[in-house]
């Protein structure tokens, strides 16, 4: 189609205008700072023009960011939901992973990790009630190198089998989630329960998204992983149940390859550290290796 006088000159003041924009930005002292404004406004009007964003549209946006805020509180950050939707955090995140292929893979953190969760043995419970039938979950946590990380601080939390993690219920109970140490040799092991798929929040603007957009707000089953170790990047994973259902169609976009791990049905019968079961219950080997601060900051400096 050939652009008429007006078009091109619509065109002209359009690119001006984000011209002067950006030159506004142009004596910011921090270089940083003035490369992330710049690029945001870039970006921001490119999509705009692109789009042809309407005055209801760019309403119905600033309505919507505002809803965002106000749904947000000290344990609800629909931005951050948002950003995970968008895919932004799973992005930010690739983006700053240790470039250490051999280390265990990052991904989201979600809105469920407490701080402070009962610190247990190695063979302890960390399913604390949690409904599910049982699971026991084993490793090592090393270097890249396979060298144990001793004393490395392990926190994990998971949803239970009806897919709510303890904070969703209101009785201020504390289930499906503690932290432990590795031993000597980088052994942790404790008990837990098989964990469900369950879907994020969906009374919000971030709900309301998902369902103008026909997209599933489900998540595949996972236990979060959080370890660190001194000298070491702070690892934040899940392991995935294999074979569970939105293991290809993760709301938030989080499934990696590598975090995908069978849970071994196992007989009733004598388990690990001394119990006895009843009925059928699960094992997990996930083994952590953790990137080293030094080489991946030398890597990242070539
Ligand atoms: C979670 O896995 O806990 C989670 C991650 C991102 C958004 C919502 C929940
Ligand atoms: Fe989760």
């Amino acid at each position: 189609m050939i652009a008429t006088g007006q078009q091109v000159e619509l065109r002209r003041r359009e690119a001006a205008l984000t011209e002067r924009v950006l030159a506004s930005f142009a004596a910011t002292p921090s270089p940083r700072l003035r490369e992330l404004l710049q690029g945001l406004v870039r970006h921001l009007h490119a999509y705009a023009r692109d789009v042809r964003l309407t005055d209801a549209e760019w309403e119905y946006m600033i309505g919507f960011l505002t809803r965002t805020g106000q749904i947000s509180d000290d344990k609800r950050q629909e931005f951050i939901l948002l950003s995970d939707v968008l895919g932004l955090s799973m992005l930010t995140i690739g983006i700053n992973a240790p470039s250490d292929p051999l280390a265990t893979e990052p991904t989201v953190f979600g809105p469920f990790f407490v701080a402070d969760a009962p610190l247990i043995e190695y063979g302890g419970d960390a399913a604390q009630g949690a409904r599910g039938e049982p699971c026991w979950v084993e490793g090592r946590v090393t270097d890249t190198a396979g060298n144990p990380l001793a004393g490395a601080e392990i926190e994990v939390w998971e949803a239970d089998e009806d897919g709510f993690y303890d904070v969703q219920y209101s009785d201020a109970r504390t289930a499906g989630r503690a932290r432990t140490r590795a031993d000597d040799d980088g052994r942790y092991g404790f008990w837990s329960v098989k964990p469900a798929a369950y879907p994020i929040p969906g009374d919000g603007p971030v709900g309301e998204l998902l369902a103008a957009t026909s997209r599933s707000p489900m998540r595949p089953a996972h236990i979060h992983f959080m370890v660190a170790a001194p000298g070491h990047h702070r690892l934040v994973t899940h392991v995935f149940v294999a074979g569970g259902p939105h293991l290809d169609d993760d709301a938030v976009f989080g499934v990696k390859e590598s975090l995908i791990a069978e849970f071994q049905e196992q007989p009733p019968g004598a388990g690990p550290a001394g119990r006895t079961l009843d009925g059928r219950w699960w094992q997990l080997v996930f083994d952590v290796r953790l990137a080293s601060e030094e080489e991946n900051d030398r890597d990242r400096s070539d």
